[in-house]
């Protein structure tokens, strides 16, 4: 019997619809998630001495100066690597910087910094958020404060005795934190702000051209 039937109510239609549409968005997904693996596989030593800035750079990176600038094709700043710079008076071998960066990693673990803060976008919002936190410019003042030369010490200085140094209504409570957990977690912080986050958080860079025009950080 020939009966006109619309396609619309053909059960067979939706059936390979539905095959089609599952099978597409699998392969979509699988291409997506090697996409993906690529752009956040870490960076190597080499990569930064050839001057290829990955999304996330090698731990290396804390031997180098972190800037930003403004990127108008993509409506956000980007990390900018640029000349290398002592880290707490020396230059890290690859193997001395993944040491620093992993005991940094277990100290924010150990010590709860989520509790409180926000990494990558992660934790609580009792505290600001530490992803850019090295290129505060804060840390200038700080510097002053704690009568320290470069950043990353007046960094280590502030997180060893967070009490002396108040510059929020919230203060920081003093969690015993050692001089090697305090350098270990400002490598850790000084990795974290070189990782090119898509421009998050929002206008974080807004103090650090009045940083990096302000001369009086040492480096
Ligand atoms: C109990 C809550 C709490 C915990 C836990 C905590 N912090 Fe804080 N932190 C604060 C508060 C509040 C401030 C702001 C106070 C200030 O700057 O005087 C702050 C400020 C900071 C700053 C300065 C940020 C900036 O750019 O102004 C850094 C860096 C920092 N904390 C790092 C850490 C690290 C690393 C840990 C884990 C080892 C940690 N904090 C754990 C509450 C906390």
């Amino acid at each position: 019997m020939a009966q006109n039937h619309s396609v619309w109510t053909s059960i067979r239609f939706w059936r390979q619809s539905a095959a089609w549409v599952t099978g597409f968005a699998v392969v979509l997904l699988i291409l997506l998630t090697f996409d993906t693996m690529g752009q956040i596989t870490m960076g190597t030593d080499a990569d930064l001495q050839k001057g290829i800035t990955k999304r996330v750079p090698a731990p290396t990176v804390i031997n180098y100066h972190i800037g930003y600038k403004f990127s108008e094709k993509r409506g956000h700043e980007v990390p900018v690597i640029g000349k290398k710079e002592p880290f707490f008076g020396k230059e890290w071998s690859p193997k001395e910087a993944a040491a620093l960066l992993h005991k940094g990693k277990l100290t924010e673990q150990a010590k709860n910094c989520m509790d409180c803060h926000t990494l990558l976008g992660n934790g609580a919002y009792y505290a600001p958020d530490l992803t850019k936190a090295w290129i505060d410019p804060k840390w200038k003042s700080m510097m002053a404060m704690t009568g320290k030369k470069t950043r990353e010490e007046a960094m280590a200085e502030f997180l060893q005795h967070p009490e002396r140094y108040p510059t929020h209504a919230r203060r920081m409570p003093n969690l015993k934190i050692t001089p090697d957990e305090a350098k270990a977690l400002v490598a850790f912080l000084k990795h974290m702000s070189s990782i090119d986050t898509n421009g998050f958080p929002r206008g974080f860079s807004k103090g650090v051209k009045e940083f990096e025009a302000g001369g009086t950080y040492a480096h």
